[in-house]
């Protein structure tokens, strides 16, 4: 029989939002926290039918009808529970592939069960050492009073203790029966050269990390040493359920609270959430120390379009993290900002602070983004007139992408003050960024399904197309080229997490990546020595997998080598076994870190190496320029961890890469459909149904440009 694999299901079903669904049976209107309307199941002429956004059901309160997305479907339409889940699955894009599952896919669905199991156990185990164990409370119980968390938060958030014995959690996974490779896939536990398994968190607290329906997808551990040679926080990698970017630490505790108020307050850290929790201010995610993603806005916008970032007064970075703001305020979030006194950050302001303070605080200190944005970008402002204008266009931008009506006329007035610039015409071009977007919106809905099929024949894309490179099209095309292949040559075969067909997480290597995307696009490289460089790597990655597992071999040589002579020298150095032990714990983690650290520089020397000594002068001269490197590299277990690095953020910059060089191309063809045009209308006899056909070409590619543009726009904001 042909069915909705599980995965999918789950995703169609996640993916579905309640008001959405109705909305397009039935006009609703905002009450409180819930929309109301016209039921939909029984004739009325007062709204009774009420839908519940955060609970994901409606119902009508006088015929009794209604439930989840999925019943909704099925009574109004008659739907089969199948149907229901293809209607949704067509709403939100979401890919149904009907087979029956293979062994593989069934393995690896049980694996994700598996590893949810040892994620729960291994959560219940560090809270039970934490709180039981002599060692748990001596330590970490001791800890986190002294930090003046509550045993009620301690449970509220599952906070844990990690033993520091070195296989503690593996042993009683074990014997308890977990599945061995689950316990390693996790990441909870790695398995040594000889064979020796150890667990990745010891002698830390644990912050576990749930998912927004409670389950633990990863988790955090704090040292407790002040010691800057070890790494503050070790957390879960990434792994097929846990994926990073789509989590925000406390959303599960806060989900309701956010509801409830209508808001969510967004800091950095574990210690700031469950401080202003414990506080009394429950509706607190923190975005764990890196920039917010899309995916994690759109996880807030499930329960609120109203988000405060808190951040310290020393904050460094907020002029870079205004860059997200428009990507905010176009995905209909009201975004406001809160600046801590000076040397307070959330944690230690909750801690000093009432509930009613804190909340007074924010309620007094909260500036909207767009007045903080001004005052940001004013306060840098040299006398050049051009960057005031650019200043301005900037604002203005922002200011029309807010939805609502009145408020984007206060905050016209109030910058036409703020700026010295004449109400009208601020107001004037507000409208005309509205009306583009309004065109843009138009065609948004029009192009939903095309996209999918972007390869459609009105972009040009074989090679042929551009035998004859003009001079323009060389000058749009190679800036984006240069890029892919600037990721190719430092990154080519580092390795991203992506999702699979299936939606699962796996990773891939950057230039297999990029490779697959670019023949699903269709595309190729246009500049002769892009192609060049390109058709070179894909040679050397097909070689890579064993010059990786050879540079494994010497690499677990050296390991072993360090492990011996590190021995050595603990043994001449101290006698007590406490002190071996924790020697070696030490010794154990260094020599750890200097392994992962020889496999990234192998894998980001791997082909820039090659290339640069390659005997093509122009091959060469590119390499050079591009392998040059302007960051930092990744580093493993570095106390500089949350210095995020270009490798860091891959998996947003490539798909925007794709997208600018998809964006490129279309900006060639509609340079020679104008020329075209030109040509067409100038001529004698014009044939008038090709100058139609070509305009109407024209206007398709530049509401498909613009949205490439929002594609393009999309970048991060920064709490930090
Ligand atoms: P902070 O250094 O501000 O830590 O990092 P903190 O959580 O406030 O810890 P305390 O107050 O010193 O106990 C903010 C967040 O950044 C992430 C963690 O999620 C942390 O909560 N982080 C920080 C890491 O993941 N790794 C690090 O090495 C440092
Ligand atoms: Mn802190």
């Amino acid at each position: 029989m042909k069915r909705i694999d599980q995965e999918t299901k789950q995703r169609i079903l996640d993916a579905a939002d309640i008001v959405e669904v109705v909305s397009d049976f039935v006009t609703l209107k905002r009450r409180g926290a819930n929309y109301i309307g016209l039921c939909p199941f029984h004739n009325e002429r007062t709204p009774s039918f009420s839908v519940s956004k955060t609970k994901g059901i409606c119902k009508c309160f006088s015929c009794g009808k209604g439930g989840s997305p999925v019943n909704f479907l099925m009574e109004l339409e008659q739907m089969s529970f199948n149907e229901a889940l293809r209607y949704l699955a067509k709403k939100y894009n979401i890919e149904i592939k009907e087979h029956e599952l293979s062994d593989a896919e069934r393995q690896q669905a049980s694996q994700r069960e598996n590893m949810f199991a040892v994620n729960d156990f291994a959560k219940d185990f560090f809270n039970k050492t934490l709180t039981e164990t002599a060692e748990g409370q001596a330590i970490g119980l001791a800890y986190f009073r002294q930090r003046g968390i509550s045993d009620a938060a301690i449970q509220r958030f599952q906070l844990g203790f990690a033993p520091e014995q070195s296989t503690a959690l593996y042993d009683a996974a074990t014997s308890a029966g977990y599945n061995r490779q689950a316990i390693i896939d996790t990441g909870l536990c790695s398995v040594s050269e000889s064979g020796r398994v150890y667990d990745r968190f010891r002698g830390r607290v644990i912050y576990p990390v749930q998912s927004i329906s409670g389950k633990t997808v990863a988790f955090g551990g704090r040292t407790l040493r002040s010691d800057k040679q070890v790494a503050k926080y070790v957390n879960s990698p990434e792994s097929i359920i846990y994926s990073k970017s789509r989590e925000l630490y406390g959303l599960y505790q806060a989900k309701n609270s956010i509801a409830k108020k209508d808001k969510c307050i967004l800091v950095e850290g574990y210690m700031d959430v469950i401080s202003m929790s414990q506080r009394g201010v429950e509706n607190v995610v923190a975005s764990s120390g890196t920039s917010l993603t899309q995916g994690q806005i759109t996880l807030i916008h499930r329960f609120t379009s109203n988000v405060t970032v808190i951040y310290d007064s020393d904050a460094a970075g907020i002029k870079a993290s205004l860059r997200g703001i428009d990507m905010l305020l176009a995905e209909g979030l009201d975004v406001k900002v809160v600046l801590l006194p000076d040397g307070d950050d959330p944690d230690s302001f909750a801690q000093s602070h009432t509930a009613e303070e804190v909340e007074q605080y924010i309620a007094t200190h909260e500036t909207d983004f767009i007045r903080f944005k001004t005052r940001i970008l004013m306060q840098g402002l040299d006398n050049d007139p051009r960057h005031r204008a650019e200043v301005i266009t900037d604002i203005v931008k922002s200011i029309s992408v807010i939805p609502n009506d009145i408020t984007r006329t206060i905050y016209i007035q109030e910058c036409s003050q703020n700026l010295q610039i004449n109400e009208n015409s601020l107001a004037l071009q507000v409208a005309k960024f509205i009306a583009e977007q309004k065109e843009q919106e138009a065609s948004n809905k029009a192009r939903r399904e095309s996209i999918e099929s972007i390869g459609n024949p009105d972009v040009p894309q074989t090679a042929d197309a551009y035998r004859n490179l003009s001079q323009t099209d060389a000058d749009i095309l190679r800036p984006v080229e240069r890029e892919i292949i600037r990721y190719i040559i430092r990154y080519g075969v580092a390795e991203i997490g992506v999702l699979d067909s299936e939606g699962n997480h796996a990773t891939t290597l950057v230039i297999d990546y990029l490779r697959q995307e670019l023949s699903y696009e269709k595309l190729s490289f246009q500049i002769p020595v892009h192609n060049q460089v390109f058709e070179l790597a894909m040679q050397l990655r097909a070689q890579f997998d064993e010059a990786i597992s050879l540079h494994d071999q010497s690499s677990l040589q050296l390991r072993q080598q360090e492990w011996d002579s590190g021995q050595a020298i603990i043994a001449q150095e101290v006698s007590t076994l406490d002190q071996i032990k924790s020697r070696e714990t030490a010794l154990q983690r260094e020599i750890d870190s200097n392994y992962m650290q020889r496999e990234n520089e192998f894998r980001l020397n791997y082909i820039s190496k090659a290339l640069l000594s390659n005997e093509n002068d122009e091959i060469r001269k590119l390499a050079t320029e591009l392998s040059i490197s302007r960051h930092k590299l990744s580093k493993v277990h570095s106390k500089y961890a949350k210095l995020e690095t270009e490798q860091d953020r891959l998996e947003d910059r490539l798909p925007q890469a794709i997208f600018a060089l998809k964006d490129a191309h279309v900006q060639c063809r509609l340079i020679s459909l104008r020329n075209a045009l030109k040509a067409l209308s100038t001529a004698e006899n014009s044939p008038i149904e090709e100058i139609v056909n070509l305009m109407r070409q024209i206007a398709d590619l530049d509401k498909l440009r613009s949205q490439y543009a929002k594609y393009l726009g999309e970048r991060v904001v920064a709490p930090k």
